[in-house]
């Protein structure tokens, strides 16, 4: 199977891609590097390009014929999303509608596309199923609901089959220490409470220690990279055997506020962390958890690797043999 990964040298894309090349499946990363490392794509080829060059996507496409594609190439942070909100129409939505565009013109009809729990914006209940109302709150959020929005029209209109997977707090690292998450700057939670950890940053900065939870501060549905790449795969065999378009929310389902984060990172390290408190960072909802039914039901996904200890374990493997790119 030819299998297009989009950001394929990005975190969540390049455990794709390994998974993909362990699975035997022949993988082509498309990758600008204008946040992925060439280095972390462990498997096939890598092609430097960006999806806004429509030339270089059909030269892809003549070259290879791809049965499917999975797009995770995006600009991912909120803050930004509300100072900056071009750069993420752009970029998550223009240049996403011209890989569609190609994708139509080879007859690729399956697409497998990264969204978020940003497209739903406050939580009006939680869990948060897929019937939650969609309600993005900043230019992040939105980009990909727009994203959402326009693909049950490319099924109508050209057959495509498409499944969003809606990723609540991506986490963890590769459990061999091969790969992980290496933003530039980094903005997630596990990754910086580890620096603070390993001594890289000085210490961790909780937002907001009076949110109306039980210990005050946020809780999140931390949810394994490698148990979000096992939702695609079987999405991939999903749409290769059939099935219709569908959008899933995927988490573990269990919350954890920001300070079971930090014990839980004091406990695996075995490491002091200084931590300091400051304000509310803005448009963080109190709490977010998904319920991930649908996935389990109609994909057959279950997540593996729930443990917060794991998934901040393999984090700071991770972290641990980071200082190799300092
Ligand atoms: N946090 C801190 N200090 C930090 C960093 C984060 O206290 O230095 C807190 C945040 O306030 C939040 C929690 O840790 O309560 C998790 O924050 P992250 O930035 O790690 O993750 P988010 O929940 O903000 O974001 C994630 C994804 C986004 C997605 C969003 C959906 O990374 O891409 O969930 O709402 F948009």
């Amino acid at each position: 199977m030819n299998i297009l990964v989009c950001g394929g040298a990005g975190y969540i894309g390049s455990h794709m891609v390994k998974m993909l090349g362990g699975k035997g499946c022949n993988v082509v990363t498309f990758d600008n590097l204008s946040s992925g490392h060439a280095d972390a794509v462990l498997s096939g080829a890598l092609v430097q390009g960006c999806l806004s060059d429509t030339p270089a996507l059909r030269n892809l496409f003549f070259q290879y014929q791809f049965d499917a594609v999975m797009h995770f190439a995006s600009c991912i942070q909120v803050g930004e999303s509300v100072h900056k909100p071009a750069i993420y129409y752009q970029n998550n939505v223009a240049n996403t509608l011209n890989l569609l565009q190609v994708m139509v013109e080879f007859e690729v009809k399956n697409f497998i596309f990264s969204s978020t729990a940003a497209t739903f914006g406050e939580p009006q209940y939680t869990p948060i199923d897929e019937k939650h109302p969609q309600l993005p709150i900043n230019p992040y959020g939105r980009s990909k609901w727009l994203i959402e929005q326009v693909l049950p029209d490319y099924d109508h209109a050209y057959g495509m089959k498409s499944v969003c997977l809606r990723y609540f707090n991506a986490a963890g690292a590769n459990p061999d220490g091969l790969l992980g998450e290496r933003h530039e700057p980094e903005t997630h939670l596990i990754p910086l409470v580890l620096q603070a950890a390993s001594g890289r940053r000085k210490n961790i900065t909780v937002f907001g220690a009076d949110y109306d939870t039980p210990d005050g501060t946020c809780i999140r549905d931390y949810i394994h990279v490698e148990d979000l790449c096992e939702a695609h795969w079987l999405a991939l065999q999903y749409l290769r055997n059939g099935g219709t378009s569908q959008n899933f929310n995927l988490g573990n389902g269990q919350g954890f506020s920001v300070s079971q984060v930090i014990d839980t990172a004091k406990a695996v390290t075995g490491k002091p962390i200084e931590v300091t408190y400051a304000d509310r960072r803005a448009g963080d909802p109190a709490r977010l958890v998904a319920d991930s039914t649908a996935a389990n039901a109609i994909l057959g996904w279950k997540p593996y690797l729930t443990e917060l200890s794991v998934i901040v374990q393999h984090a700071w493997t991770w972290e641990l043999n980071t200082t190799r790119f300092d």
